[in-house]
């Protein structure tokens, strides 16, 4: 299993930007999307491609071309959304699916509220995009629901991550699943979660920075 926190000083200061707490939502859901297109640049890495014979106007070479079935990018609902144009900004011929993953507050286990994905993942590369790990619950449950479809492997793109939620789901695939098929990218790695699950110094609620408060 891969982690990465990618370290780009252009990085820091759109993030810088992003958590400020003046930040008003437009420029927010902007630099949302312009960090999430350069950690899916970096986690681009992890996608299959193919040589292919191709010409240009002097001559003919040898270039690359992303190999098929193209992967599967799915935003984890709500927050997840606002990353999904900069990472098809990347990966432009990528497919979309969409997962909405909460906590039951009684039972404590996971119910999905809301799944538009294709019916077999045989064989996808999944690529997950949630901005906040903070205590890797959800993004566990979101494993473990395209792993048990059949997906492949799976890249995680989070801009901010707190170090028990990485704990949390790094034992958890080591547990559950092979780890040489999981990676996860970061934009940075913050000190802690508060008592309530928040990531500090974080950035506040990432769904309620972009889209408002909708309570
Ligand atoms: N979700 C958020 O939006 N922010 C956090 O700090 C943790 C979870």
């Amino acid at each position: 299993m891969r982690i990465k926190v990618i370290d780009h000083p252009i990085l820091r200061q759109k993030m810088s930007l992003m958590r400020e707490i003046k930040t008003p939502p437009p420029l927010f859901r902007q630099l949302v999307r312009e960090i999430s297109g350069l950690l899916a640049y970096e986690a681009a890495q992890e996608i299959a491609f193919t040589k292919i014979q191709l010409e240009t106007p002097m001559g003919k070479t040898e270039g690359l071309a992303i190999a098929k079935p193209y992967p599967l990018v799915v935003p984890i609902l709500r927050a997840g959304l606002g990353m999904l144009e900069g990472v098809l900004d990347v990966v432009p011929v990528a497919e979309v699916g969409f997962l909405g993953i909460a906590r039951d507050e009684e039972t404590l286990m996971p119910v999905t509220y809301a799944n538009r994905l294709p019916d077999s993942l045989a064989g996808r590369h999944v690529i997950l995009i949630d901005p906040m790990l903070a205590t890797g619950g959800t993004l566990n449950d979101s494993i473990d629901y395209v792993k048990s479809r059949g997906a492949q492997k799976v890249t995680c793109i989070c801009m901010l991550g707190a170090p028990e939620g990485i704990k949390k789901v790094q034992d958890h695939i080591t547990k559950n699943w092979d780890p040489q098929d999981f990676s996860i990218y970061l934009g940075a790695l913050d000190e802690k979660l508060n008592e309530v699950g928040y990531i500090v110094p974080g950035l506040g609620d990432a769904g309620d920075r972009m889209y408002g408060l909708a309570k």
